[in-house]
């Protein structure tokens, strides 16, 4: 007879086995001794149950009163309801306990190392050294469970749409993402290295020349960048490619996934996805990813300003290449002291701001009818109708960025979030948008670079018009944000070759370069390419919004430390010296640590 280790699991059982015998396993979360009764709290994924031991079977009592946190154990017993007054309303199980007649402890467990107290706070190093038991917390656990429903969802999505599951290769050739490549040493090629993918995005594009149509992956993508809390060097992507869609169809399809994903996980129905170009997300709230949620806006002021006396807001409005910005704030004046305002002019100043002007319109009656250290500069009449350009009222506090557009777009920017969350002005719910039309190129060093990737197509210019004047040129890209994240982004890709080489030229890649890093792709388009179009969501990204996780880390099973490295396992680490010497590689040891003065 096939030997059963366990019935069910704990938090599944209920009133209905009520009478019935039950083999369970899990860890003691909590051992209690009430007057001769021990009561365990037995914990396993899906919950916890109560078994309580009375000494009627001394063996077995005297092994339940040993029992200690997270020992590991098997239990046998009857399910019988909890005495009157008992139950417990906060627990899934609180209706019944079981009665335990037989213990069996699996693995004694030592003291840890660390509290899964959900109360107590570990430190961050400690709860990625000690993984697999920060895991045990329920609330990790969920997280956990939450993230494979989550890719079960997108995979029954996409399978019923049609779209393929093909893996890509992880050992292959730089894809570049923008961020620097983690790079792997060949045996059988001496000297010459595999690149970890950024992303699959090479290989999709080649599927679509296949004709594979539709595909996705649920992919891992490593990228060595600075990390943030959204950013982790080994993350998951839904990759997602399509060929014969429109950008259109793309945005549709991916659109639904979303909302049927948060419908199915959350039981929401998200709203309207509106769709804002680059250029008015930037505009308006300074970013490209604009936290909708949040009821501020900027308001251009540089064509009031321009001949006013203050002389840095009328240069800022001299200036193409500057903006001169007003953020009011409805009805702040009062909250925000003169303290909050020297600490948010620090907190500007972080993002290259030289400096935080600010007006308090005063109510009707007070002496003054503003209070502010520019309006001496400005003059009544021009606050006036600075005022009425974004109607300002009594009460009101207004801000003021001047300086070039990418210091008003960044400090501004993070002006706007701060003094969201600072007065509670995060409207709750979720605010979607997709936002397309990103510049091709931005300036980096002097010369264009890549916005998006390299392989992205233009919006309505030919090659020869594309390189007379790259800057122009708008690129048909679109990045899904939500709640001011980034979730996911993509784009109609280029499959002319001529438009291809073009762009790699403009990006300062030569024709010799070109076929090095990228001749397979530039031969695949010469063979039929179909018009092809994709986009990837950042998986962990999504799982820490429905979560309400803070941390992308908080969502995945081992993450990496903010300097990219793995307490639990201590990687990365030395290699063994025969391993490295045998790779055709030779490795400079690393500088002493600078002598403690
Ligand atoms: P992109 O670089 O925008 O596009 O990446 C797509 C999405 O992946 C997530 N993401 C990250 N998540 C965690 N840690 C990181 N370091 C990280 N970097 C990116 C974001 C982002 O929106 N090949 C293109 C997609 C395409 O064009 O189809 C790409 O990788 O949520
Ligand atoms: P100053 O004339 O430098 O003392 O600045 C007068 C006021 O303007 C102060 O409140 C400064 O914080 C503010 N200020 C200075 N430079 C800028 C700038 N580039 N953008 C917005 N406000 C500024």
């Amino acid at each position: 007879m096939q030997i059963v280790m366990r019935s069910h699991y704990c938090g599944e059982v209920g009133e209905s086995q009520i009478g019935q015998d039950v083999v369970l396993c899990g860890w003691v979360n909590r051992r209690r001794d009430l007057g001769g009764v021990v009561f365990v709290d037995l914990r396993d994924r899906s919950g916890l149950v109560q078994v309580v031991y009375d000494p009627d079977t001394a063996e077995v009592f005297e092994r339940a009163n040993r029992l200690r946190a997270e020992f590991c154990i098997r239990i046998h017993g009857k399910v019988r309801p909890r005495p009157a007054g008992q139950v417990n309303r906060d627990m899934a199980t609180g209706a019944i306990e079981i009665l335990g007649k037989q213990l069996e402890i699996l693995s004694e467990a030592a003291p840890l190392p660390l509290s899964l107290d959900e109360n107590l706070k570990n430190s961050e190093e400690q709860r990625l050294r000690f993984r697999y038991l920060d895991l045990r917390r329920v609330e990790m656990t969920q997280r956990l469970k939450f993230r494979a429903r989550v890719t079960s969802a997108v995979r029954r999505y996409l399978d019923e749409h049609g779209f393929l599951d093909i893996e890509t290769p992880m050992l292959t050739k730089a894809t570049p993402e923008g961020a620097r490549d983690y790079l792997v040493p060949s045996r059988t090629h001496k000297g010459k290295f595999f690149a970890l993918p950024q992303s699959p995005q090479l290989f999709k594009q080649l599927l679509m020349m296949a004709g594979m149509d539709r595909y996705y992956q649920i992919v891992k993508c490593f990228r060595d960048e600075d990390l943030r809390a959204d950013r982790q060097p080994e993350f998951t992507q839904i990759d997602i490619e399509t060929s014969f869609m429109s950008s259109d169809e793309v945005m549709a399809v991916t659109e639904g996934m979303i909302r049927s994903l948060f419908r199915e996980m959350l039981g929401e129905e998200l709203p309207q996805f509106p769709r804002m170009t680059y250029a008015e997300a930037m505009r308006r709230f300074g970013s490209d990813k604009p936290d909708l949620r949040i009821p501020l806006e900027f308001v251009d002021i540089a064509e009031l300003v321009a001949s006013c006396g203050f002389k840095v807001f009328a240069d800022a409005a001299a200036d193409s290449v500057s903006r001169v910005v007003a953020l009011k704030v409805p009805g702040a004046a009062e909250q925000i002291s003169r303290k909050t305002i020297d600490e948010l002019t620090k907190f500007v100043g972080v993002y290259g701001a030289k400096g935080l002007a600010w007006l308090k319109v005063n109510p009707v009656d007070a002496a003054e009818p503003f209070t502010s250290p520019v309006a001496k500069f400005l003059g009544a009449e021009l606050v006036g109708q600075i005022l009425a350009t974004i109607d300002a009222k009594p009460g009101d506090i207004v801000f003021f960025g001047a300086d070039k557009s990418r210091v008003v777009a960044d400090s501004m920017g993070a002006l706007r979030l701060k003094l969201g969350e600072m007065l509670n002005l995060i409207a709750p719910g979720w605010a979607p948008l997709w936002v397309v039309e990103f510049p091709m190129f931005e300036e980096a060093d002097g010369r264009p670079a890549a916005l998006h990737h390299p392989f992205t197509a233009p919006i309505h210019v030919t090659a020869e018009q594309l390189e007379a004047d790259p800057y122009a040129a708008n690129s048909n890209a679109y990045d899904m944000v939500l709640n001011g994240c980034e979730v996911g982004g993509g784009s109609v890709r280029i499959y002319d070759p001529q438009m291809q080489s073009t762009v790699f030229r403009i990006l300062g890649i030569d024709a010799e370069e070109a076929e090095r890093k990228f001749g397979f792709l530039l031969e695949a388009l010469r063979y039929g390419a179909p018009p092809h179009a994709g986009l990837a969501f950042g998986l962990d990204r999504l799982v820490m919004l429905m979560t309400g996780a803070s941390s992308i880390r908080d969502v995945m099973a081992f993450p990496k430390t903010t300097t990219a490295a793995c307490p639990l396992t201590d990687a990365p680490s030395e290699a063994n010296p025969d391993q490295v010497a045998e790779l055709g590689i030779r490795v400079t040891p690393p500088a002493p640590p600078a002598a403690q003065g």
